[in-house]
């Protein structure tokens, strides 16, 4: 090819894609490249503003292994995770938010009504809920909820030598109507990885590494589409500033202060050894119909 111009590069890029097998990958490509040229042009990088670009994501990859992906925290970093999350959220389901790294598959069974606080330190959190279809509101049978979150010291569990396999992870049936219950101690605002190159992007931004604290979930049932969330509770002080603009307003919920003798549900089985004081959340899942 001869004579591309910074004008021209752009078409020209689109018209060698012009034999792609495949169109939606031809789509993806030609229109990034677009607006990365418009990018381009609109910031003019210096030689070495790129070499620096080009470094970042060298560091990233010699960084990134099986426990850890600089290329996600770039993506999380950049709101990319969560446009990508709300850009496919079905109308009236609950919001997504990113999976984040810490999710471990095979997570032990948990009984409904069953109990991650396991009298270790932290605010005991009860969680009355239940699942519901996005469209009628009545409650999903069947629905499976994979739940992770933090210990007290702010760790999950794979970080943490010191925290049995498992802990603070479990996979719950809910009841027939949907309703779900469990004891568990308040998940805890943590840092994202900021040692690599994610980390300088935070500083050259003058950004904080903090997370809101969180509950991890995935909501899956018959029939309907699988729901990758994160529950988060009033008054944390990163709501605002989540550092993977994971927070949504519908995932945001109000947090009870109760005390020993409040009637808790049934079904939950430290409602005996319960605290003289301790916390409740009521949410509500809401999923859509269809396939993923
Ligand atoms: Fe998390």
């Amino acid at each position: 090819m001869v004579g591309v111009t910074a004008d021209g590069i752009t078409e020209a890029f689109a018209r060698v894609a012009e034999n792609a097998p495949n169109a939606r990958a031809r789509e993806l490509f030609v229109s990034l490249a677009g607006h990365l040229h418009a990018w381009l042009k609109e910031t003019k990088p210096t030689h070495d503003e790129w070499r620096a670009g080009i470094e970042a994501l060298t560091r990233a990859a010699e960084l990134t292994n099986g426990g850890r992906n600089e290329f996600v925290l770039f993506s999380d970093l950049f709101g990319i995770t969560s446009l990508v999350d709300l850009l496919n959220t079905p109308e009236g389901a609950s919001s997504s938010s990113p999976l984040g790294p810490f999710h471990q598959r095979g997570a032990p069974p948990l009984a409904n009504g069953g109990d991650m606080w396991k009298g270790q330190q932290g605010e005991v959190l009860v969680i009355e809920g239940r699942v519901v279809d996005a469209a009628s509101g009545e409650g999903v049978s069947g629905a499976i909820l994979d739940l992770w979150q933090n210990a007290g010291n702010g760790l999950y569990s794979v970080q943490d030598p010191e925290q049995p396999d498992g802990n603070y992870h479990g996979l719950l049936t809910c009841a027939e109507d949907g309703s779900f219950c469990l004891t568990t101690t308040l998940f805890l605002p943590y840092t994202v990885p900021y040692d690599g190159p994610g980390g300088d992007m935070l500083r050259a931004l003058g950004r904080d590494a903090w997370r809101a604290a969180h509950l991890h979930v995935i909501a899956e049932a018959p029939g309907y589409r699988a729901l990758v969330t994160e529950l988060f509770v009033e008054g944390d002080e990163w709501l605002e500033k989540d550092a993977v603009f994971g927070v949504r307003p519908d995932l945001v919920l109000p947090v009870e202060q109760c005390r020993k003798g409040d009637a808790v549900a049934d079904a939950l089985e430290a409602k005996d050894s319960l605290p003289e004081t301790f916390l409740r959340i009521r949410p509500t899942i809401r999923m859509a119909t269809g396939g993923n």
